[in-house]
């Protein structure tokens, strides 16, 4: 029988995928391809019809959003106010089918903080950041570097948060407008936990604090955001998925133990 060229066995598959991710496309968009160039033609065909009308609409939404998460946010003077306002901050859809508020865990005092994403299903349940899979795996890698959430010794401590307090849906990844309103609330939570070292793990981590994303070249690369230095990693449910790159985010620990020590 004939063998169509397109055709391709799962290991010459999965060869092309790990390629794509070794240059950075570590982002499915969607679950199937998009034919472009049909795009193209369907929307040339149906575009006297469309209209900007919705666009226009959402837009001051989420400018109000964001602004009332700023006010919201700078009238907070300790964490406890933080974590009021935030609880009772309306505008993100994500509290409503959510179970629980997470807020953070660790030792407030600790000199580093640990930036995730959002809450997964275990969180959602129990309230309480990185407590799932992803998150017995993370205590496992701090602790090979002597650091844990509980630790009273702010310098062997963490202190763990998200960008989003509130599980999305499925796990879905959080659209730009969640991410941009609670936003204000992350660099609050930074100023008022004051730590010396933020650790932001994963891409949409990156994407929000550092406007950029491409974990695979940002891991490991020191850099500063909101005043303070920061280092991107790969995120713990990224290292489930592909134990190799434990090679890289074990670099990366012995790297941030090194700046621990030298200041
Ligand atoms: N993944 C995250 O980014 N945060 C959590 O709290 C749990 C899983």
């Amino acid at each position: 029988m004939q063998r169509d060229p397109h055709d391709m066995d799962s290991a010459s598959a999965l060869a092309a995928l790990q390629w794509q991710v070794e240059l950075g496309a570590d982002e499915a968009i969607l679950d199937a391809p998009v034919n472009r160039y049909e795009a193209v033609e369907t929307k040339s065909a149906v575009a006297p019809a469309a209209t900007p009308q919705p666009v226009a609409n959402a837009q001051p939404e989420a400018a109000d959003a964001v602004q009332a998460a700023r006010m919201a946010a700078s009238s907070a003077d300790s964490l406890p106010d933080l974590a009021e306002a935030m609880a009772a901050y309306e505008h993100c859809e994500l509290k409503r089918g959510a179970r629980n508020f997470v807020f953070s865990d660790g030792n407030l005092a600790a000199r580093v903080m640990i930036i995730g994403e959002a809450p997964g299903r275990d969180e959602d349940l129990q309230g309480k950041p990185f407590v799932g899979r992803a998150g017995q795996l993370l205590d496992r890698m701090f602790a090979a570097i002597g650091m844990d959430r509980a630790s009273a010794d702010a310098n062997a401590a963490l202190y763990i948060t998200n960008i989003l307090p509130w599980r999305p849906p499925q796990n879905r990844d959080p659209s730009a407008e969640e991410i941009a309103m609670m936003l204000p609330f992350v660099g609050r939570h930074v100023e008022l936990a004051a730590p010396d070292i933020l650790v932001l793990m994963g891409n949409i981590s990156c994407g929000a604090i550092l406007g950029r994303k491409g974990i695979t070249r940002l891991r490991g690369n020191w850099t500063e955001a909101m005043g303070r230095p920061c280092l991107p990693m790969f995120h713990p449910a990224y290292l489930l998925r592909n134990p190799a790159a434990k090679r890289e985010a074990w670099a990366d620990l012995l790297d941030l133990q090194a700046r621990l020590r030298d200041g």
